[in-house]
């Protein structure tokens, strides 16, 4: 048998999140739940596992944050690295290891591998065009400069990617360019910079994916985006930044400058590792993973990654291989998932929309969650997170089915056998072997999913055997036979207790928590490694004494729900939750106020418009100007009723078209969550054109 079909080591990675933000469930969709649901199943099989994650602390995502936020980026990195870090814990993240690319032993990797490379001339010098912003004085690289995508027509391009497609960008590519500092155009100048020959490795890399999906299966959308980086054409890539925020270059004459931080980030998966076995006390112990032909290595992460994940880091590896005796693993497997939206629309950071794991945390257990989240991962497409569903999810399957089999379980155990595993006498009937076969092959049906990344399938295996253990209870009636048949009582209540036991290592993977309180009701022992194939197996003996059952799962109220949903600011969309978040985040400087031009005006004349219920077309006068602007208050003002009134407009609003009529600025107007509306207006008649502040 191929070694890596039955591994006994995995190295097990997850992509390492910029310090700039918090995590949000989005996050945990795409790379985390999986990789941790992953990594705990391995355990139970009895594999070495070696699971590493940490903050991706350098480039510009983190230097445009701690200019927005005033901060050093220093400051911005230590805060949201040990941020996320608690977050992940809370969330039962079982990391052996959470690193950060700052720490002094990552500049240490980086260092070697780049000069490795260039000790080995594989790195190019060339003299290039890059957008320079003569403004702030600096190059723009990677996420300074934001523009039109070429590829996708998305406005929201960055020099580097857009995320939009996920193209990965030259910034010269981008059409009507502008720097993210300033907003200025940016000019074209020459820099020099060190390339590494990603188009040198395109046939071998072809061939890697190829045989490693021969061999592991890889998902379908991650090869269609290898396919098409292959299409395209794999080109030379500059590893070097004209920025003062990353690894220093270690090569004479580009101190100036820094290691591209995908370069960094991606061996911040070895630094973890080699930071692992420091703690330890074995320092060469992460080459017993790392560079141990026996270890089958999956690198978890999220769609916008693939190309860095299937394409960059295998040729970093194999590079450095060619001329090494000491020679890494490549990844067998890159499963990335694609995005989650919230609510139906995408998580966006600067359109306020999302959840931050740590506030959800706040109202709800991380198991909820983990299993709401489980049962919605976007695995071939993206997928959606409400708060409905995953009420529903929690109600109706973890408590209803789940927790409602635990429960009844044990209080019968209880109630008619004093609270210990009745023994079996007799011969098991036609649906106690049916049942007992079911409980039997699910540890292979539910690991063989997840063997396959197929996560939210293997979630659903599990819940079918709570379902189908609530079934045989039933079918049993116990309650009946407790009276009329003391022996076919005792070997149902004795085969559900073991399904509970199989149950409670089903979950573990999923619901560590809950999973670990359902083995503490049957006072059973601590899982070990290995315990994930006797799981299906009559592990508990007759006499053994169980706990007193508790509440395993409490549903979710609707009160709760909306409580929640408010509080969090998911009633009205997104602009309730940007209120939200603006109210909570983002401040904003007297200068950045004085930027809206806000100015009294006067109605002097108000119409409908034909075919909008909403719009109502007005003439405002500012002083000596007249402005038509188009006001969606139709609903709440008679035309007439406006005519003379005092209102507060933004003057310097860029003109629009709403319904094909031309609106020359804006009318400030309160509304409140039930769609109330109320113009501004003001108490005595001032000129108007008066300066509003
Ligand atoms: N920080 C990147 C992101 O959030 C992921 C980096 S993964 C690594 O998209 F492997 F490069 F570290
Ligand atoms: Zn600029």
């Amino acid at each position: 048998m191929n070694p890596v079909r039955s591994p006994k080591k995995i190295l097990i990675t997850a992509a390492l999140p910029y310090a700039n933000g918090y995590i949000h469930l989005g996050h945990l969709a795409g790379a985390y739940l999986p990789s941790d649901m992953y990594a705990r199943y391995q355990r139970l099989k009895g594999r070495d596992v070696l699971f590493l994650c940490g903050s991706d602390e350098h480039g510009v995502a983190i230097t445009v944050t701690a200019e927005k936020e005033k901060m050093s980026p220093r400051d911005v990195i230590d805060r949201y690295h040990h941020a996320n870090r608690e977050a992940f814990e809370r969330f039962g993240m079982s990391f052996d290891r959470y690193s950060r690319t700052s720490s002094p032993l990552h500049h240490e990797t980086t260092k070697e591998f780049f000069m490795e490379f260039h000790r080995r001339g594989l790195l190019k010098q060339k003299s290039e065009k890059q957008l320079y912003c003569e403004f702030d004085r600096m190059f723009l690289a990677d996420r300074y400069v934001e523009g039109t995508c070429p590829v996708c027509g998305s406005a929201e391009a960055r020099g580097d990617q857009c995320e939009n497609c996920g193209s990965w960008l030259n910034q010269t590519d981008l059409i009507d360019p502008r720097c993210k500092i300033c907003g200025r155009t940016p000019v074209v100048k020459d820099t020099t910079h060190l390339y590494f020959p990603l188009g040198d490795f395109q046939e071998r890399l072809e061939a890697y994916v190829k045989e490693r999906d021969a061999r592991d299966g890889w998902k379908e959308n991650v090869l269609r985006y290898c396919e098409s980086w292959f299409r395209e054409g794999l080109e030379d890539r500059a590893v070097t930044r004209d920025l003062s925020w990353g690894v220093p270059v270690p090569v004479p004459g580009f101190e100036q400058k820094v290691v591209y931080v995908w370069f960094d980030a991606v061996l911040g998966y070895i630094t973890a590792a080699r930071e692992w076995a420091k703690e330890k006390g074995s320092e060469e112990k992460w080459r017993h993973y790392w560079q141990d032909q026996n270890t089958k290595y999956v690198a978890f992460i999220g769609k916008d990654n693939v190309v860095f994940h299937c394409i960059v880091f295998p040729a970093m590896l194999m590079a450095w291989n060619d001329g090494r005796t000491d020679t890494y693993v490549l990844p067998e497997n890159v499963p990335a998932n694609e995005f989650l939206n919230l609510e139906g629309q995408k998580f966006s950071k600067s359109k306020g929309w999302g959840i931050d794991v740590r506030d959800f945390l706040n109202y709800f257990p991380a198991d909820y969650l983990r299993y709401g989240l489980a049962t919605s991962l976007p695995e071939s497409r993206d997928s959606d997170f409400t708060l409905r569903d995953f009420q529903a999810r929690v109600n109706n399957e973890l408590a209803d089915i789940l927790g409602n089999f635990v429960n009844r379980t044990l209080a019968f155990a209880h109630r008619e056998f004093d609270g210990k595993i009745p023994p079996m006498t007799g011969m098991p009937g036609p649906q106690d072997k049916e049942f007992l076969a079911r409980l039997e092959s699910a540890p292979d049906a539910v690991g063989g999913l997840f063997e396959q990344y197929r996560f939210r399938d293997g979630v659903a295996e599990a819940m079918n055997l709570a379902r189908a253990a609530n079934k045989y209870f039933n079918d049993q009636e116990p309650w009946k036979t407790a009276k009329t048949d003391r022996a076919a009582c005792a070997a149902t209540i004795h085969h559900c207790l073991q399904a509970v036991y199989t149950l409670g290592i089903l979950f573990e993977p999923i619901v560590p928590r809950i999973a670990e309180k359902i083995r503490a009701m049957l006072k059973a022992e601590t899982p070990v490694p290995g315990s994930w194939d006797s799981a299906g197996k009559p592990v508990l003996k007759a006499g053994h004494s169980l706990a007193k059952p508790e509440i395993l799962v409490s549903k979710i109220e609707d009160a709760q729900l909306h409580s929640v949903m408010k509080d969090l600011g998911l009633e009205t969309g997104p602009s309730s939750l940007q209120a939200h978040n603006a109210q909570q985040r983002t401040m904003i400087t007297i200068d950045d106020f004085k930027k809206i031009d806000l100015r009294l005006a006067k109605i002097i004349s108000a119409e409908n418009i034909q075919k909008s219920e909403k719009l109502l077309k007005l003439k405002v006068q500012i002083g000596e100007e007249q402005r038509q602007i188009i006001a969606g208050i139709a609903k709440t003002y008679e035309p007439e009723r406006l005519i003379g009134k005092f209102v507060v407009v933004v003057a310097n609003l860029q003109p629009a078209k709403l319904m094909g009529e031309e609106s020359q600025g804006m009318l400030l107007a309160a509304n409140d969550p039930e769609g109330r509306l109320s113009i501004v207006t003001i108490e005595d008649d001032l000129p108007t054109g008066s300066v509003v502040r």
